[in-house]
């Protein structure tokens, strides 16, 4: 069973075609992600209107690349999903819309997938991995724990009452002067940083509930970059290392509660935590996510960083998933710029 999957939510343009097999196992035939950072990294973040246009004229192509990839034709396909929300709008639709037209015309069930089923499933895809376990989703634009109980059952276990990981990484960066997108360019500086010369808060921590919250620890940072100003090399890379100390230390706690709360709701012995996201590519956060496990006996799986960022794979495997359970959606299926699980 092959499926297109096409994902336009942000500022990536992706289509990729995936086969599912009868026993559930997944396979990539093609997964082409055009990255908009270019066109965005002048103005220092996303621009939602650049995003839509780029995404009306790429996506033609980026799916025509990924069919002529996989070697296989409209023809070939037993279904079609896109990204149906939550993200940009205008992306979102671009995405939505051509996935429509793909179905109509060559007759195929559309399936409207929400962005975060695709993170949170992707892990059954490169590693076979059973329900239940437990996701931790760090990109851009989400910070979330999500217990995957089953296919379309999902328990948002806790989340970011402000900025996403990934945004308080790249506001760093930019108060830091460091370039966008934020998060490898702190993880990189932070490498010859002092992580105890700046005293930064360690927010949300003291309450029993697995939200987050990072703006105060932005405010902070400004905060101890305007004491010292002007910053010397070795004080962003100090400020860098801090600040990523700060949020590992956070995240790392946060992961033990929440995989002890997952493990005495779910009675599983070994619980299982997947990181999805771009923040899952950075090395200082996964040593403290293997750790956290660690203490309660648990594991952590992470796919492969080009599947834990934005990509049509994972929405093509979502698609899979929920066309063999018989989870298709009409061509009127609406694009919401708000979708929680
Ligand atoms: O999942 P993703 O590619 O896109 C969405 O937001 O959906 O995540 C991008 C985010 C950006 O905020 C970026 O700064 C952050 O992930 N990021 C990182 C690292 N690589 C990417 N943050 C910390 N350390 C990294 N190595
Ligand atoms: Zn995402």
């Amino acid at each position: 069973m092959l499926i297109l999957g096409i994902e336009t939510s942000c500022d990536e343009t992706a289509a990729a075609v995936v086969a599912r097999g009868p026993d559930g196992q997944g396979r990539i035939l093609a997964n082409v992600v055009r990255s908009q950072i270019e066109e965005h990294a002048v103005f220092g973040g996303v621009v939602p209107e650049i995003a839509a246009r780029a995404h009306v004229e790429l996506l033609d192509g980026i799916v025509a690349a990924a069919l002529a990839d996989a070697g296989v034709g409209f023809g070939d396909l037993a279904a079609v999903s896109a990204t149906a929300g939550p993200g940009l709008i205008g992306g979102v639709i671009v995405g939505l819309m051509t996935a429509k037209a793909i179905a109509m015309t060559h007759r195929l069930p559309l399936v409207a997938v929400n962005h975060l089923e695709g993170h949170a499933l992707t892990a059954r895809m490169t590693d076979q991995l059973a329900f239940p376990y437990l996701l931790l989703l760090v990109s851009g634009g989400h910070t979330q724990f999500v217990a995957v109980h089953g296919l379309g059952r999902y328990e948002r276990l806790g989340t970011t009452i402000d900025d996403a990981l990934g945004e308080a990484f790249d506001k760093t960066a930019k108060m830091l002067g460091l370039p966008y997108p934020g998060g490898p360019a702190v993880e990189r500086v932070a490498r010859d940083g002092d992580p105890t010369r700046f005293d930064l808060p360690r927010p949300y921590l003291g309450r029993d509930s697995l939200d987050f919250s990072f703006s105060g620890l932005k405010t902070a940072v400004r905060q101890a970059a305007a004491a010292v100003a002007p910053l010397t090399e070795r004080d962003v890379a100090d400020l860098a290392a801090s600040f990523q100390a700060a949020v590992t230390d956070v995240i790392g706690r946060k992961v033990e509660r929440a995989l002890e709360r997952f493990r005495r709701a779910t009675g599983v012995a070994e619980p299982v935590l997947v990181a999805a996201g771009g923040v899952a590519a950075n090395k200082a956060i996964g040593a403290a996510l293997g750790a956290a496990a660690a203490k309660v006996g648990g594991r952590v799986v992470v796919p492969p960083p080009k599947l834990c960022t934005d990509n049509g794979a994972m929405i093509a495997w979502a698609g899979a998933e929920r066309l063999a359970a018989g989870l298709i959606d009409g061509l009127d299926a609406p694009a919401r710029a708000r979708w929680p699980l």
